[in-house]
């Protein structure tokens, strides 16, 4: 059967579902004028903290900014460690060398391609043996959209005396065990950029939290280290607080449009991550026995599915073949972060060898919650048919 056009992610699905809801949303913003700020944002935080099982969420710019800022938050700079996978998209280890810290690549595993919590450990030790930088925080990414293994990542955490990020870009929604990631991680990231499986219309972020004292601080920081309640501390200051500048910080706020879209598309979230994970099952099911292998998800947990990641020896070929059949594909990533010219001279401790291995070998197949039938079974189709 032919198919017209196979989008990747099609956004456009959605949005024919809840364009009056967007449109009534819209306007309510264009009516009140509180484009920066407005009461949509702090409704958003609410009901975005509840979803992800939080006390608190704070909104900003972007995923990017949603990592950097806890890190500002926690003073980590000059002299300090920050652990994260190389198999990552390039923000993760980005926003380190923002505060003057060094990120440190740690290994995958090679099922669920998250952070390895054994090769976590022994980097932490060889960093900490080595007596250079000072192991300070853990980010683990929710890669493609399933949870790290948190229970053994908040174990050495509290080992080791360090802080425990999740960035939850991809994998907003995800749990294990019944339980968002920040049951076990002093924050949760996560990013609203259209292609997530929470997107927005444009840029966005948010982190998730449960220490208040942290949300008043990234609240400070997300608006150029503005004065807070803690900063004034009882004392007075006779002009707008926001001119009175406790700390440095920058311009990261989530715009009120955005947070408006963002709530009626949150409304829908639940649904949906049930819509991803028949799809899942259906390529799972159909792509038995074809490819390398399809994804696996950790034990107890439940992913978003933000990429559908399978695994070929002749990923290149597979995907040239997909092209001709009018299947689009992608690759996550192909060139891990400690090979990338800006990143090569941070530490590795051990070696990062399954992530070298998965940069040849995964390919990422359309994914998105309105897939149907028809359309997922020539995508099936078009893989088995590939004989490289
Ligand atoms: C794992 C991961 N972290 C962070 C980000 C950064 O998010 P943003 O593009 O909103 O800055 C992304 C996505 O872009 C991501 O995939």
């Amino acid at each position: 059967m032919s198919i017209a056009f196979i989008a990747f992610i099609d956004l456009a699905a959605q949005q024919r579902r809840i364009r009056p809801q967007l449109d009534a949303a819209i306007a309510r913003v264009l009516d009140h004028g509180g484009y920066v700020m407005g009461p949509e944002v702090r409704d958003f935080e609410a009901k975005l903290a509840a979803f992800g099982q939080a006390k608190l969420a704070l909104s900003c710019a972007n995923g990017t900014d949603a990592i950097a800022l806890p890190l500002m938050a926690w003073d980590v700079g000059a002299g300090d460690a920050v652990f994260c996978p190389s198999f990552t998209f390039t923000a993760t280890p980005e926003v380190v060398p923002w505060v003057g810290a060094e990120p440190v690549f740690v290994d995958v595993l090679a099922d669920t391609f998250n952070i390895d919590p054994v090769k976590l450990e022994a980097a932490i030790v060889s960093i900490k043996a080595e007596g250079r930088l000072v192991p300070k925080v853990v980010i683990a990414v929710d890669l493609f959209g399933q949870p790290a293994d948190y229970p053994a990542l908040r174990a050495i955490c509290d080992r080791h005396g360090l802080k425990l990020i999740s960035d939850s870009a991809q994998g907003f929604g995800c749990t294990l065990h019944g339980h968002h990631p920040i049951h076990w991680a002093d924050a949760t990231t996560t990013s609203f950029f259209p292609a997530k499986p929470l997107g927005g219309y444009g840029d966005g972020g948010a982190v998730l939290m449960n220490d208040a004292a942290l949300w008043e601080r990234m609240d400070s920081l997300r608006v150029h280290g503005k004065a807070v309640a803690s900063d004034l501390n009882g004392r007075v200051f006779e002009h707008d607080p926001k001119y009175l500048n406790a700390r440095i910080g920058m311009n990261s706020r989530l715009d009120t449009i955005q947070a408006a879209i963002l709530i009626e598309k949150l409304a829908i979230f639940a649904e949906e991550i049930g819509m991803r994970q028949v799809v899942a099952d259906r390529y799972a099911e159909g792509l038995k026995g074809s490819v390398l292998s399809t994804p696996k998800v950790i034990d107890g947990g439940v992913s978003v599915w933000a990429q559908y990641v399978i695994e070929h020896e002749n990923r290149d070929g597979l995907a040239a073949h997909l092209k001709t059949q009018g299947v689009p594909s992608a690759v996550y990533y192909p060139v891990p972060m400690h090979k990338q010219e800006p990143y090569a001279g941070f530490p590795a401790p051990n070696g990062l060898p399954v992530t070298e291995a998965l940069a040849e070998k995964v390919i990422a197949l359309p994914m998105h919650p309105y897939m149907d039938e028809a359309t997922q079974s020539v995508i099936i189709d078009a893989v088995k048919g590939f004989n490289g």
